[in-house]
Parts: C-alpha cells; structure tokens; sequence
C-alpha cells in the first residue's frame, strides 16, 4: 500500500468538493475534457507534480499573452475579461471543483473559449508548473480572509508567495489583488511595500475596471466593507 501522503505546509483554502447542480454536471460532461486541465499530481488532490511544466501555447494552440486568475471561483471575472479580451488567454486555478464547473456553464452560455481552468493548489503550480516569467498578469479577487488570529497562517499573500508571483510574471507584467477585509489589506500592502521584486505605489489603486462585482465582492458590499485594490508592477531585474 502507497504511504499515506500530508501537505507539510498549511494550505490557503478549506473545502474544495460539493455536489454538481444538474446544469454544472451537463456542463462537466460536455466540456470538462476540453477546458479543464488534468495537471498530474503528486500523490495528493490538488497538488502538482514538481516535473511537470506548463506549456501554454500547446495549451491554447496559439501565443498570447496569458493572464492568470487565481481562486476564480465561479468565474464571474474570468468569464467577464476573457470575453472582454479574446486576444488573451486566460488560465483560473481553483480548488472549488462546482466553481469550476460553473465557469464551464457560463463559458458555453456566453460561447468563450479562451480559457482554460484547473483543480490545483495555486501556490504549488506557480512555484514549478508555471514556467519563469511567462504571466503577462497574475489576479487574485477576493482571497479567502482567514480572519481569525489562529487561521491567518493559511493567508495566501504572504513574503513567500510574493516571491512565487515575481518568478512566474514577466518583466513589468502587473499583478492585481483585491480584498473586502481591511485588516488583509494591509498585509497585502505591507507584502508589496516590503517585496524588492514589484514598483509599488504604496497606497490602494482604484477599482480595476475590468473586474465586474464578483461573488464575494458583493457579499463584501452587502455588509458595507470597503474594497481596496492593489496593483504592484514586476520589476526587471527582480530585486
Ligand atoms: C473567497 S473566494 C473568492 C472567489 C472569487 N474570486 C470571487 O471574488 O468571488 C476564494 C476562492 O479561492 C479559492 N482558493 C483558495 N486557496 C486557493 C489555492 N491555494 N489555489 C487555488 N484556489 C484557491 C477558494 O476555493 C475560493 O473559491
């Protein structure tokens, strides 16, 4: 018998299974084999097999800049910019296998094809899957919050993971964070301030335009937190 695999790190997220609505599993059914990659792993659900790297133009059959959505969710904003930008290609990596079976009903609903989803721990893909500085942006709407004292161990922008966003974006490639907790907002801010890989304003960047009310986001306004946006730009060389 294989010995029983643990993840030596905490991870950023809690579940990941959940029952298909009727349409999500049709929508499975139909598309899954086109659209979501099978990323072999290394013993674990979600994990990534450190050897195997990412080859986006075989991916989409053509070379185009590649924006990365991490925890898309159900793909309101993914959906949204890809259609908005067919000259992108656009790869969401999520955990939340009915999240991704819904970004698999509105792709079909809307017809947009220049996605490609995947069922992986985003910290592991961009630490190897992710070849050195072939994002032309990374996104991140809306990170799970971890706002008890205790959990915040499990926060995804941390120092490290800055560092894993710097190796995967290109020179001057953008990455773009948003969040309705203030208090992560400014660890975000610290992180970016601190990074010696990104420009950094050093203040919260306006609303980006491209991203529609997501999810989150509106459960974040429903109970009247502000939403703070944050831009930081790779630097060449990384620091
Ligand atoms: C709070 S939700 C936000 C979803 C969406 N971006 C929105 O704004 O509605 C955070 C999402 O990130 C996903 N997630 C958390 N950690 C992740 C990781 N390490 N890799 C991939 N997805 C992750 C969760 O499954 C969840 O769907």
């Amino acid at each position: 018998m294989e010995p029983t695999q643990y993840r030596t790190e905490p991870v950023s997220f809690a579940r990941r299974g959940g029952r298909l609505s009727e349409r999500q599993q049709a929508a499975w059914d139909a598309v899954a084999q086109t659209y979501v990659v099978e990323v072999p792993d290394n013993g674990m659900s979600t994990s990534v097999d450190p050897d195997y790297v990412l080859d986006a133009e075989a991916l989409f059959g053509r070379k185009a800049p590649l924006v990365v959505e991490i925890g898309s969710g159900r793909g309101d904003a993914l959906v949204h910019a890809a259609q908005e930008h067919p000259e992108m290609d656009f790869l969401g990596l999520e955990v939340y296998v009915p999240g991704v079976a819904q970004t698999l009903v509105t792709m079909r609903h809307l017809g947009v094809h220049n996605i490609r989803l995947m069922v992986v721990n985003a910290a592991e893909a961009l630490r190897t899957m992710i070849p050195e500085g072939s994002v032309h942006e990374l996104r991140i709407w809306f990170p799970d919050p971890w706002h008890k004292k205790r959990h915040q161990k499990r926060r995804l922008i941390t120092p490290e993971f800055a560092r894993l966003a710097a190796r995967v974006l290109e020179p001057g490639g953008i990455w773009r964070l948003a969040t309705d907790w203030q208090d992560y907002a400014d660890q975000m801010l610290e992180v970016l301030e601190q990074s010696p890989d990104f420009e950094f304003s050093g203040t919260w960047a306006p609303r980006f335009e491209g991203r529609p009310v997501t999810r989150f986001e509106g459960k974040g306004l429903g109970v009247d937190r502000e939403i703070r946006d944050l831009v930081a730009v790779r630097r060449d060389p990384l620091g």
